[in-house]
């Protein structure tokens, strides 16, 4: 594995695997550009052909090409390593025998789902009523047909099996691809076909449409070597570029509201397939943008799901944004039959998922009456209470005080028991983003390996991971190369103290949330409480 992630490397510049996705400038002995993740205002992305390494600094990443893709492509370094390997021509020859076995069934399923998405496009050309279906009742055009693939899986029990036998397909081939049913027959008929493509524009898998009413109305591929719907995303590759130039993504609850968005130019858009969000749908997503648009059906259903969407998203530390309104269409898909241009505006409209809760709370409570204050700001101060920047927190602190006609200060004061809350007038930490931990570590780091005589101030273990140590250089040379050594003798001091500080309000932070839970405990709020001051006296 080692030889052939080496032979990889050795065959693909750095700066060729990168050059694909961002716009490089030559800047010296590196190469700069703009920040995939979209963070930055100067260039501060920065490869160097030398040593095969990238560092994006305004975003604090970093590393090899193996992991420049896996970032900004959302996979596994599995699947980097695969997708590099056949870029660069190199054969997986350490691949032991199971997994060459696997890569060449892999490789068999696709090429059945390839040939099924060409008997679909097929067999819709040839049924009129279909054909009806698609292009008159849901409005698809030529273009949208054939970009997104779409087709007919013909209504009987096995046309499709005996065509792919006819191809040399084996039975057990096609139960690999999810194309059976129980009864080794067809598992899609008489369904509009929609197919599921992977990130390199393969078909993975597919989803259908019953034609008219019935049940159950969609039918998906189940779980295969190929497709996992908790990770897939449908619409991705088609959007992926889009929402790269845009930096926005637009998630919506069906595949047709996909579609459909795409043709009416709203190209950002992609949703989950036959399931509800996951954690790794977000996270796939969030390395693209951090601008995560969610325009849920109107309907309790879709409010729900939003709901529980942005509970998850502040688990991983995201904020999405809401789309709402859809001018009484139930989806996006009905709003843009009615006019495209008004989906448009929708999309242009979102706020953040915040706003979008408390004007919710504000409609459902009675804000007027003694008890529905109580209610609203029960509510309102746990939403807000998630926030990290100061000032946002103060903006809604201030937003949801008006509202009710109190002061902040009587929402600040409102969790809390009153001898509690004397004592955690004391706590007061600023809330660290781990990028700032993470920033003063890199710097950190970078003086330990090259910064001679001030390498003596960090206190941390030497890196041994060869491509962090050639990061380390990229970060050392951009931020010290001019410094005298009795100032970086200082800065490092400086950076030392800064980073004890943060790894110490970290701790903070962790108690104080656990204060929270704990708050009906007296014996051990007050043990938390003892461990708060105890740490706040550390901090230099
Ligand atoms: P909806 O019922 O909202 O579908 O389900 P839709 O997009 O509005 O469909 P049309 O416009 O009637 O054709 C939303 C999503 O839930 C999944 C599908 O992924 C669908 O796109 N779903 C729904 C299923 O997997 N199975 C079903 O039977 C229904
Ligand atoms: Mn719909």
């Amino acid at each position: 594995m080692q030889d052939a992630k080496e032979e990889i490397k050795a065959r693909l510049p750095v700066e060729d695997v990168i050059g694909e996705y961002i716009e490089l400038k030559r800047a010296g002995r590196t190469l700069k550009g703009r920040s995939p993740w979209g963070v930055d205002k100067t260039p501060s992305f920065m490869v160097s052909p030398d040593k095969g390494i990238w560092h994006d600094f305004s975003a604090g990443k970093g590393g090899d090409i193996f992991t420049f893709i896996m970032e900004v492509e959302g996979i596994s370094f599995r699947e980097a390593l695969e997708k590099l390997a056949e870029k660069a021509g190199v054969e997986l020859k350490s691949f032991n025998r199971d997994d060459r076995n696997l890569a060449a069934k892999k490789r068999r399923i696709k090429e059945a789902l390839e040939l099924t998405t060409k008997y679909y496009q097929f067999c819709l050309s040839k049924n009129k009523s279909v054909c009806e279906y698609v292009f008159y009742k849901r409005n698809l055009n030529k273009k949208t047909v054939l970009d997104f693939r779409i087709g007919y899986a013909p209504n009987g029990r096995d046309h499709l099996v005996k065509f792919l036998k006819s191809k040399g397909f084996k039975d057990s081939e096609l139960k690999d691809a999810g194309l059976l049913n129980q009864y080794g027959g067809d598992l899609f008929r008489g369904r509009m076909m929609i197919p599921f493509f992977d990130n390199s524009g393969d078909v993975i898998g597919f989803t259908g449409r019953i034609v008219g009413d019935g049940e159950p109305k969609y039918l998906n591929t189940p779980e295969t070597l190929l497709f996992n719907k908790s990770r897939f995303i449908f619409g991705l590759a088609q959007a992926k570029e889009y929402i790269r130039h845009s930096g926005f993504v637009v998630i919506v609850e069906g595949n047709m509201d996909v579609i459909s968005s795409h043709q009416a130019g709203v190209c950002e858009a992609v949703a989950t397939s036959g399931t509800a969000m996951t954690e790794q749908h977000l996270k796939i997503l969030s390395r693209l943008t951090d601008d995560i648009r969610l325009a849920y059906d109107g309907d309790e259903a879709g409010i729900k799901a939003a709901e529980r969407a942005i509970d998850l998203a502040n688990k991983i530390g995201l904020s999405l944004k809401i789309i709402s309104g859809y001018d009484g269409a139930k989806d996006p898909d009905e709003l843009i039959q009615k006019s495209p241009e008004s989906w448009q505006k929708c999309v242009e409209k979102c706020e953040p998922a915040i706003d979008w809760l408390l004007k919710k709370y504000e409609n459902t409570i009675d804000i007027y009456s003694g008890p529905g204050k109580k209610q609203y700001s029960d509510i309102a101060i746990k939403l807000i209470d998630k926030i990290s920047d100061p000032v946002e927190k103060k903006h809604y602190l201030k937003f949801v005080a008006d509202k009710i006609d109190v002061e902040v200060e009587d929402l600040t004061n409102k969790k809390l028991k009153p001898e509690q809350k004397r004592r955690l007038k004391e706590v007061k930490t600023k809330k660290i983003t781990s990028s700032e931990e993470k920033s003063l570590r890199d710097s950190l780091e970078a003086i330990l390996v090259y910064g001679g005589e001030a390498g003596g101030e960090v206190k941390l273990d030497f890196p041994e991971d060869e491509t962090r140590i050639a990061e380390l250089e990229l970060i050392f040379e951009k931020n010290y190369k001019n410094f005298k050594d009795e100032d970086l003798v200082r800065e490092a001091r400086d950076l030392m103290r800064r980073y004890e500080d943060e790894v110490i309000k970290t701790k903070i932070d962790e108690l104080t949330k656990s204060l929270e839970e704990n708050e009906d405990n007296d014996e051990e709020t007050a043990k938390i409480l003892k461990k708060i001051q105890v740490l706040q006296k550390q901090i230099n």
